[in-house]
C-alpha cells in the first residue's frame, strides 16, 4: 500500500508575507492523512524551513543544479538544498524543459545528484498536446523517465515520479482520471522492468489539480498523489487537495 503524497509547486509566485500566511494556513488544519510538501522559490527557502519548525509539511525545491559545486552563476545545488533541509527536489518540470532547454540527459543527471545527497527528486514527464494528438504520449513519457533509469541504476526507487500532460498545465485543462491512469499504468509497467521495488514507488499526477477534480484522479489504481500548481498557492484548496488523498 502507498501512502499517497501531494506537492505544491509554487513555481515563481509568494513573498515573504504571503508565504507565511499560506503556510500558517497549511499548518492549521494538519495533520493531513498523506504526506505533503511544499517548493518554494529559492529565496524564501529559508524562511519557510524556520515557519515549518515542527511541522510534518515537507520542504523541497523547484529545481537544481547537475553539477557538485563551482562557478556556475545563479545555479543552487543539490547539496545545498540538502544542507537547508530539504526533502524533495522537482526535476524536468515541463517548464525547465520548454522554457530553459533542459534535455532527458541533463534532467536524469539532476536526478542522479538529488539521490546522492540524500534527497528525492520528483522527475517530471509529460506530453505536450500536439504529441498527444498524433498519439505520442507513451513514447514520450517513456523516452524521458528511461534516461532516468538508466541513469539512477539501483536507486530507481529513490525517485518519485510525477506525470504531468504539458497541455493540462495551469490550463484548467484536467486529464480526465482515466487518461492519467492510462500513463500512470504505463510508467509502472516501465517502472516494474527496472525495480522489484515498483509497487512501492510514487507516481504522482499534476496539471490542473482542484479540489473538485483530486478525489477522482487519487482514486485511481496508480495515481498516488499530486503536484499541484495553482491551487497550492491558496491555503483552502490545497488543504481540500490533501484531504482528498486518502
Ligand atoms: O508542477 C505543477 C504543475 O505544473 C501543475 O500546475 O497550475 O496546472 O496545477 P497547475
Amino acid at each position: 500500500m502507498r501512502r499517497k503524497l501531494v506537492i505544491g509547486n509554487w513555481k515563481m509566485h509568494g513573498s515573504l508575507a504571503a508565504n507565511a500566511e499560506l503556510l500558517a494556513g497549511l499548518r492549521a488544519a494538519e495533520p493531513f492523512v498523506c504526506d505533503t510538501a511544499v517548493c518554494p522559490p529559492y529565496p524564501y527557502l529559508a524562511a519557510c524551513v524556520l515557519a515549518l519548525q515542527g511541522s510534518h509539511i515537507a520542504l523541497g525545491a523547484q529545481d537544481c543544479s547537475a553539477h557538485e559545486q563551482g562557478a556556475y552563476t545563479g545555479e543552487v545545488s543539490a547539496a545545498m538544498l540538502a544542507d537547508l533541509g530539504c526533502r524533495y527536489v522537482i526535476v524536468g518540470h515541463s517548464e525547465r524543459r520548454s522554457l530553459h532547454g533542459e534535455g532527458d540527459q541533463l534532467v536524469a543527471d539532476k536526478a542522479r545528484m538529488v539521490v546522492s545527497k540524500g534527497l528525492t527528486p520528483v522527475v517530471c514527464v509529460g506530453e505536450t498536446l500536439a504529441e498527444r494528438e498524433s498519439a505520442q504520449t507513451e513514447a514520450v513519457v517513456k523516452r524521458q523517465l528511461s534516461a532516468v533509469i538508466h541513469t539512477l541504476g539501483h536507486c530507481v526507487p529513490q525517485m518519485v515520479v510525477a506525470y504531468e500532460p504539458v497541455w493540462a498545465i495551469g490550463t484548467g485543462r484536467t486529464a480526465t482520471p482515466e487518461q492519467a491512469q492510462a500513463v500512470h499504468a504505463v510508467l509502472r509497467a516501465q517502472l516494474k522492468a527496472a525495480t522489484p521495488h515498483a509497487d512501492g514507488m510514487r507516481i504522482l499526477y499534476g496539471g490542473s489539480v482542484k479540489p473538485e477534480n483530486a478525489a477522482s484522479l487519487f482514486s485511481q489504481p496508480d495515481i498516488d498523489g499530486g503536484l499541484i500548481g495553482g491551487a497550492s498557492l491558496k491555503a483552502a484548496d490545497f488543504v481540500a487537495i490533501c484531504r482528498a488523498a486518502l
